[in-house]
């Protein structure tokens, strides 16, 4: 959560004062549409033909994803080693097998392991935007085209972030964000998929809507109802996402600001390396990130007083060594639905040890990250600016 108040004050108001906090409802009789209109534009923003807001996250809007896709047992779907978690569970969820691929100093997968990493299995590939930063989309896309592989990008951590002028999210086959407590956009919890492609975003209702043919819409579906699971959004999601919206583009702008200092700053000092970008215009300005000879040094740099850097290999869930249900193939309640034990998936590559992305583990060490606030003022940047300066000195 970046920035909240008054306009998502106002809006909540109008719609709890329509009595109306369904997703579908009625106009004539006060009914807001938040849902409906934020999916709308949010569509309009990315540059998709559809968006559709889920309750359950960036997790469940990936899970939609891969379910509009069509992507599932027998299928093996690369992921990045460091991303949170999610990306590879909802890989799980959809019932294929996550191949967790290097990524390279960029923080983002490497195209050059994610080709290597391709098996005759392979349908899919999540390229994440870690910390606002885009992946190399222009390989990515091209080895995916190459190879025919579907491509969703999580953009959980980069909503509003864009490569070479296309947002992200808009570039693959499908997209997600993340609107839980952490993210640029934010209603405490909730994701969003999109996708241009009406087959997709077609599964990717009935799934998050499950059963549910009696709705308006639903009548012009193309396939019959399958049952899936119900994220539907409320219509206060809506409301406050659409009040988030409207301060993107602030966001944006104040924390690009910020970072761009910093970079621009720092990027000629001796002994700081700011990290390789794949497209510095389009970064969300979240964060910084600076590349080290060693974990001693990044340790040392992001130690030393007032600069309040971390190392990606600290945390948690981001990494795939801390991924332990996974690591342990601990999927689902019952054992029949783990799909780690589904027939079609016998034979295909679940091989999660720390040595299968040890480039990853290396990188995660020797890298510190400062996150930056659109709301630093001058002095806090310069502060930071100086101190990061003072600590290689
Ligand atoms: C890269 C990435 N993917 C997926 C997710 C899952 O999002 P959520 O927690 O909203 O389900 C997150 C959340 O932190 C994330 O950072």
């Amino acid at each position: 959560m970046y920035r909240i108040g008054d306009i998502e004050i106002k809006l909540l108001e109008a719609t709890i004062a329509s009595k109306q906090l369904f997703r579908v409802g009625n106009p004539a009789s006060g009914h807001w549409h938040q849902v409906l209109n934020f999916e709308n534009e949010l569509a309009q923003i990315v540059g998709t033909k559809h968006a559709l807001l889920v309750s359950g996250g960036g997790t469940s809007a990936l899970t939609c994803a891969l379910i509009g896709l069509g992507i599932g047992p027998g299928d093996e779907v690369i992921v990045p080693a460091y991303t949170f978690m999610a990306t590879a569970s909802a890989v799980l969820m959809a019932g294929a097998i996550p191949v967790i691929t290097d990524i390279d100093e960029s923080l983002a997968l490497s195209p050059e392991a994610f080709e290597k990493r391709i098996s005759k299995h392979t349908k899919a590939v999540i390229p994440v935007h870690m910390i606002g930063r885009p992946s190399d989309m222009d390989k990515i896309m091209e080895i995916a085209k190459r190879h025919g592989l579907k491509v969703i990008e999580d953009s959980c951590q980069a909503g509003g972030g864009s490569y070479k002028g296309r947002r992200l999210g808009s570039i693959g086959d499908a997209g997600a964000f993340s609107f839980n407590d952490f993210k640029i956009l934010s209603c405490g919890e909730g994701g969003g998929m999109v996708t241009s492609d009406p087959s997709v975003y077609e599964k990717a209702s009935i799934f998050h809507d499950s059963g549910a043919s009696f709705r308006p819409y639903a009548k012009d579906f193309t396939i019959p109802v399958f049952l899936g699971q119900q994220f539907r959004a409320s219509e206060l999601m809506g409301a406050v996402l659409r009040g988030q919206l409207r301060r993107l583009e602030g966001i944006l702008s104040d924390a690009r600001r910020n970072s761009n200092r910093i970079r621009n700053e720092l990027g000629s000092v001796n002994g700081l390396k700011i990290a390789p970008m794949n497209d510095p215009s389009g970064d969300c300005g979240i964060s910084v990130a600076f590349t080290f000879e060693s974990e001693v040094k990044a340790r040392k740099f992001g130690q030393s007083p007032g600069v309040g850097a971390y190392l990606p290999i600290d945390t948690g869930k981001h990494v795939f060594i801390n991924w332990e249900p996974l690591l342990k193939k601990n999927v689902y309640h019952h054992p029949r639905m783990n799909p780690f034990n589904f027939e079609e998936n016998k034979g295909l590559r679940s091989e999660y040890g720390d040595e299968v992305c040890a480039k990853t583990l290396d990188i995660c060490k020797r890298t510190a990250i400062i996150s930056v606030s659109p709301d630093w003022d001058v002095q806090t940047v310069t502060q930071r600016i100086e101190a990061c300066r003072k600590a290689v000195q």
